[in-house]
């Protein structure tokens, strides 16, 4: 069973353009079951001390309130347990990721969980899974120094396992109205080319 992930961290939702674009390549890659998780309706907490230390604390250990937090945690890392596709709508937001996946990516990165510590270095154990980012730009940034995001995306999911990942850009759409068309028209041609069925 084909099973996709869909990461909405537009905090438009549903109207974010990369919401938008996501959902397209969602219906065209056709699963039988797609689980969505929009950081903008559910935001995941940001990562504090108390946080963090139920993720340390043996299981034993784990106080009621721990329990709960890591409890949360396991249900967003079962959902990508889950899926074997994952799409990532990306909107740039003030040179960065948006601060809600940051919050999830520090809920998912569990030591012994989803990577685990050797002596050759981390291992990621979140295997073989495909992860499609379609990203969102107001300015121009793809391939230059600018663009913080694709990098540090694809190092965070090779960290846990994910080498697999297929960035796809809408750029320059507060640059005008055209450039805006274009780019979104430029766009869903990728996604064409990335998926033979997308039309
Ligand atoms: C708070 C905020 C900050 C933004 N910062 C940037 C930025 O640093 N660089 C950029 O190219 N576009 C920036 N933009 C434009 C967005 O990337 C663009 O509107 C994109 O469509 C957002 O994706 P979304 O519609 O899915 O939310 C910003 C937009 C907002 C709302």
């Amino acid at each position: 069973m084909k099973t996709i992930l869909q990461l909405n961290t537009s905090i438009l939702s549903t109207e974010g353009q990369s919401t938008r674009l996501a959902n397209e390549l969602v219906e065209q890659l056709a699963a039988d079951a797609v689980i969505v998780r929009d950081l903008a309706r559910e935001p995941v907490p940001h990562l504090d001390a108390e946080r963090f230390g139920a993720f340390i604390t043996p299981k034993e250990k784990r106080d009621d309130k721990q329990q709960q937090i890591v409890a949360y945690s396991d249900r967003l890392i079962d959902e990508i347990r889950r899926a074997d596709t994952i799409v990532l709508g990306l909107p740039m937001y003030n040179f960065g990721v948006p601060s809600m996946l940051k919050a999830w990516f520090d809920h998912i990165a569990r030591a012994g969980v989803t990577f685990r510590y050797t002596e050759k270095g981390p291992v990621g154990l979140l295997t073989g899974k495909k992860v499609y980012v379609v990203a969102t730009r107001g300015g121009l940034y793809a391939g230059t120094r600018l663009d913080t995001q694709t990098d540090y995306v694809r190092d965070f999911l090779a960290f846990l396992g994910i080498a697999d990942v297929e960035f796809v850009y809408a750029e320059g759409l507060a640059i005008s109205e055209a450039s805006k068309t274009a780019s979104l028209a430029k766009a869903r041609e990728s996604l064409h080319n990335l998926v033979p069925a997308f039309a």
